[in-house]
């Protein structure tokens, strides 16, 4: 009894005995934050979407009635988030049961819902009274999508999350990092990050052009005008709509192969 008001009250002691590694001080910080608004501008993998699957979870557990959105730019990143949000899971022991199971939805007995979203407006629309919405690479999200996300908070008073490496300078990430001060806001740079190695950085110091790495690692905001493509043109080249030839998704990772 003790140990789960604990683990309620306290979501990294919750976390614990879930990760086969310890959480390093900032990933701590994070998950114990109680901030409304909080921005998370960190380095390629940091953590942020373990993170995010974790205070998901730890909502869902703990807060019955629960409705968290964890919102993503595409449909392999949300559903690949959700795959983390289902492995932690398989490790909690006082899991509620689980009424509904998908790839993308889950529903607990105690009322609380987790859904993982991919970034297109008509699938975000629809949602209202959500407790916790976490966007995973918040940069990369529309703008368009970012404001019609934000109602959802209206009569719930919830609470919204962005956590992004950076994508130049420019959408919402961008702006509420530059200036607006109701944010919460962290930085995390891969050389302060006790999981990557200095051997590893200098490695990808060598192996990609400066602008990249400080953007990968140390969380830079550059001008998308330098850049020979700009990514968010790359990214639109795909779709998540169009049905691979192969007939199954990809990602179900039951790929059948054309007959001959
Ligand atoms: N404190 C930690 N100690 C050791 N490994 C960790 C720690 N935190 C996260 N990891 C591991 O680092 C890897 C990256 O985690 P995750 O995918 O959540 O990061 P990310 O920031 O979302 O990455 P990306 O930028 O590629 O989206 C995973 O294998 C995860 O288990
Ligand atoms: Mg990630």
């Amino acid at each position: 009894m003790f140990n789960t008001i604990a683990k309620a009250l306290d979501p990294v002691i919750f976390a614990k005995p879930i990760l086969p590694f310890n959480l390093d001080e900032m990933q701590e910080k994070v998950l114990r934050s109680s901030a409304k608004r909080l921005l998370l501008n960190c380095h390629r993998q940091w953590g942020k979407s373990l993170i995010s699957a974790m205070k998901g979870l730890h909502r869902a557990i703990y807060y019955p009635g629960s409705l968290i959105l964890l919102l993503s730019p595409s449909l392999r990143q949300s559903s690949e988030l959700f795959r983390k949000v289902s492995e932690c899971c398989m490790m909690v022991k006082e899991l509620p049961e689980k009424v509904e199971d998908s790839k993308l939805f889950l529903k607990f007995a105690n009322g609380s819902r987790i859904i993982s979203l991919p970034g297109r407006e008509g699938t975000v629309r629809g949602y209202s009274g959500a407790s916790l919405i976490i966007v995973d690479e918040a940069s990369r999200v529309e703008d368009s999508l970012y404001l019609s996300i934000r109602p959802m908070l209206s009569v719930s008073l919830g609470d919204l999350m962005l956590i992004s490496t950076p994508q130049g300078k420019r959408g919402f990430f961008y702006e509420i990092w530059k200036d607006n001060n109701i944010w919460k806001k962290y930085k995390v740079t891969a050389d302060k990050c006790p999981h990557i190695s200095k051997e590893f950085l200098k490695e990808e110091k060598e192996s990609m052009p400066e602008r990249w790495y400080l953007q990968e690692y140390f969380c830079k905001f550059l001008d998308i005008e330098g850049m020979a493509f700009d990514p968010d043109l790359i990214d639109k080249m795909f779709s998540d709509s169009v049905k691979p030839i192969f007939g199954e998704s990809l990602l179900s990772g039951n790929v059948k192969p054309l007959k001959d």
